[in-house]
């Protein structure tokens, strides 16, 4: 166990299936950090499910909620936040993730996107009748945003342990 001190926060951003909560929780797991996941505090808060969040009261309602989290979480040091899929569509989400913490993107083509998150059915924003079709152009309605992180890893070939490596060396290179 790499027992390191961060002075700032690591932030997982990307795309649903992108590997941000596996990543994430590894990576506290080896930093001994604490993790957290900005989907997990609002449905703590809320007390029932990010889709049901939805259905019940819709997006806005929700990107309110994420927008409360970050202004919380941004205030931390030394944690790992793994967040949503649509964190980086407020511009002011990505200003205070990035003002203590590292920044990193997890991508992903949409054929991989797909695969991985084929059998769930708990992303409302994907359920449409064409997915490949509805990431597609979620991912290209998203990549300017995306683009805004500190740096951004490929995942495409990639298996959950190989992102944590990549992730640390770009960690050492950054810290
Ligand atoms: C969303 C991604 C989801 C969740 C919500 C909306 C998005 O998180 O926040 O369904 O807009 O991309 P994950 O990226 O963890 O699936």
């Amino acid at each position: 166990m790499e027992k390191i001190k961060f002075n700032k926060n690591i932030v997982l951003v990307g795309f649903m299936g992108t590997g941000k909560t596996q990543v994430g929780k590894a990576l506290a797991k080896d930093f001994s950090l604490e993790f957290i996941d900005t989907d997990d505090v609002i449905e703590e808060r809320l007390g029932i499910k990010i889709h049901e969040i939805f259905k019940r009261y819709g997006e806005e309602y929700f990107r309110d909620k994420e927008r409360a989290v970050v202004k919380e979480l941004s205030e931390l040091k030394g944690s790992i936040i793994a967040t949503g899929g649509g964190i980086v569509i407020n511009p002011q989400n990505m200003l205070d993730l990035k003002r203590n913490g590292v920044v990193i993107c997890l991508a992903a083509t949409p054929e991989a996107i797909l695969s991985r998150l084929s059998g769930e059915d708990d992303r409302p924003l994907l359920s449409a009748p064409d997915k490949l079709n509805r990431i597609k152009k979620l991912l290209e309605s998203r990549r300017g945003f995306y683009g805004q992180a500190d740096v951004t890893i490929d995942t495409t070939n990639m298996g959950i342990l190989e992102v944590v490596k990549e992730v640390k060396g770009v960690l050492s290179a950054l810290i």
